[in-house]
């Protein structure tokens, strides 16, 4: 019988397990935290899908292609988008209760960028709640090992292929097929929407043995995260809802940026955002949702309530109410869209180690994903993943088209002054250096920080600091892949690419084109 480890439990992970184990297979489900600790469990707006009658597949690709600006794989695309209604109908099945109207149709709602509003949430704004709630529920009761609290300090490796997992404090899993489900990094950024569990393991992990990584560069931050208390996310179904930009004189800023408006893709919106915190000495700008619904503010809370009641209990929760007034916002880190390079079955270019969900690079984000499409992602590449992993053991492997990562070229660290390593510190310089805007000076300054703690750096023994330790040797990608690509495109902007910056309309004429 095939034997295969899981990484990771949120949406990709479970739906790997599951359909792994469907087609026969003995599946452990190894994760860091809680089983359903995982980014899919605080997604709000939701997952995109072209279910409605009236939506078409190929405006769904169109949207996808034009977000990634360009540089998304319309193979990949196609994929994610002809398959997504199945997965979407698959987890219906399985008790997901998305939204619906009086007479029991799916509400769709919009997102930036999106020409259609296909988004479809569940409990207003706790759509990856509910998803998760589902999916551990199935996988509790199918017949998959599940390891909660078992961190994965590396990937055992056989005679040129992966072939299990070393846990921390040494036990092994052996396995024919490892699937790295571990999600995103947004703990490398001082500012993220991201639980702290989103430390980049597995893009680690796959990077030590040898797999090619790519399209590091590709940072999303997310326009709106609340910017008093902790960070929290204000779904873009909030603008979706018509709720618009001002800045702290009032001023509606997004519909220069982009004719889109609050709704043009994230990457826009977010520079807009930040341009217009740069002018007002770097003070949030404000999320207006006082003109939606209703003129009567009781109704208008009422109704912010009930579409969205999560975010509504954070927004009271810090002592605002925004039926009646705006809330200040700012970008935080949300989404990598590269990763381990894949090919459209999950399989990376070292046999037996496949990667699904957002720590993987299968090409259907290009530059910048678009909305409610991560989702999306997990339960359609999880679910071939999983199938491949099954049939996989009794096939030669396949060679991946994906083009190896930017090298990371370790610059001298000799007299360099940099502070001690601590992951704050690390954090504030990769949000500095390498956030929503980076240059050559900046990105040189981080390299060599980075290249001198992770020199001075002890082996890890404990799991903070073997995530600290991938977390350090991702921000070199994410720092080597930044600067390999001197042009700005998508959510990478390079502020000392003089011919971009001369060229502010590029990107509305690539939609043109489109
Ligand atoms: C949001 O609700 O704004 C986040 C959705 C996403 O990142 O796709």
């Amino acid at each position: 019988m095939t034997t295969v480890v899981v990484v990771g439990s949120g949406i990709a992970g479970l739906t790997a397990a599951l359909h792994a184990e469907a087609a026969g297979c003995r599946v452990t489900l190894v994760t860091k935290a809680a089983l359903t600790e995982a980014n899919t469990r605080y997604a709000q707006g939701g997952i995109a899908g072209a279910l409605s009658p009236a939506d078409r597949t190929a405006d769904h690709v169109r949207d996808t292609l034009v977000a990634g600006a360009g540089l998304a794989d319309p193979g990949a695309v196609a994929v994610l988008v002809e398959e997504g209604p199945d997965r979407i109908r698959e987890l219906i099945a399985a008790g997901v209760d998305f939204d619906r109207d009086e007479s029991g149709t799916l509400r769709g709602g919009l997102e930036g960028a999106h020409s259609f509003p296909r988004i479809l949430h569940a409990g207003g704004d706790a759509t990856g709640a509910e998803i998760e709630r589902v999916l551990v529920a199935r996988v509790r009761a199918s017949r998959v090992s599940v390891r909660e609290h078992a961190f994965v300090a590396e990937l055992v490796r056989e005679t040129g292929r992966v072939a299990g997992v070393e846990l921390h404090g040494g036990e092994r899993i052996e396995a024919d097929a490892v699937i790295l489900a571990t999600g995103g990094a947004g703990e490398l950024f001082a500012h993220s929407t991201n639980p702290i569990v989103a430390t980049g393991d597995g893009i680690a992990l796959a990077a030590r043995a040898g797999a090619a990584v790519r399209d590091l560069e590709f940072v999303q931050f997310h326009p709106t995260v609340l910017a008093v208390g902790e960070a929290f996310l204000v779904s873009e179904a909030v603008r979706g809802e018509g709720a618009v930009l001002r800045d702290e004189t009032g001023r509606r800023f997004a519909l220069e940026a982009h004719p889109d408006g609050e709704l043009g893709p994230r990457d826009v919106v977010t520079r807009a955002i930040a341009a217009a915190m740069a002018r007002q000495g770097g003070r949030p700008v404000l999320l207006d949702a006082t003109g939606l619904h209703s003129s009567d503010p009781d109704r208008r809370a009422a109704f912010l309530a009930a579409r969205f009641p999560t975010i509504d209990a954070a927004v009271r929760a810090r002592g605002l109410d925004w039926a009646r007034e705006p809330i200040p916002v700012t970008p935080a880190a949300h989404y990598l869209m590269g990763g381990v390079v894949t090919d459209l079955d999950g399989r990376t270019d070292v046999p037996g180690l496949y990667a699904v969900g957002e720590v993987a690079r299968t090409g259907v984000h290009g530059a910048n994903r678009l909305a409610s499409n991560s989702l999306l992602e997990g339960a359609v590449f999880g679910a071939r993943a999983g199938a491949a992993a099954a049939t996989d053991a009794r096939r030669p492997w396949p060679v991946p088209t994906g083009a190896p990562a930017s090298p990371v070229v370790e610059p001298a660290t000799a007299g360099i002054l940099h502070p001690p390593f601590s992951r704050r510190a690390l954090q504030d310089l990769m949000w500095a250096d390498a956030g929503v805007s980076r240059d050559g000076t900046g990105l040189t300054r981080a390299a060599r920080t980075l290249a001198a703690w992770r020199a001075e750096a002890p082996a890890p023994v404990t799991v903070r600091a073997h995530e600290d330790a991938n977390l350090l040797q991702l921000a070199q990608l994410v720092v080597a892949a930044a600067t390999a690509r001197t042009g700005s495109v998508g959510s990478h902007l390079r502020t000392d690419d003089l011919a971009a910056l001369a060229a502010p309309t590029a990107r509305t004429d690539l939609e043109g084109a489109a």
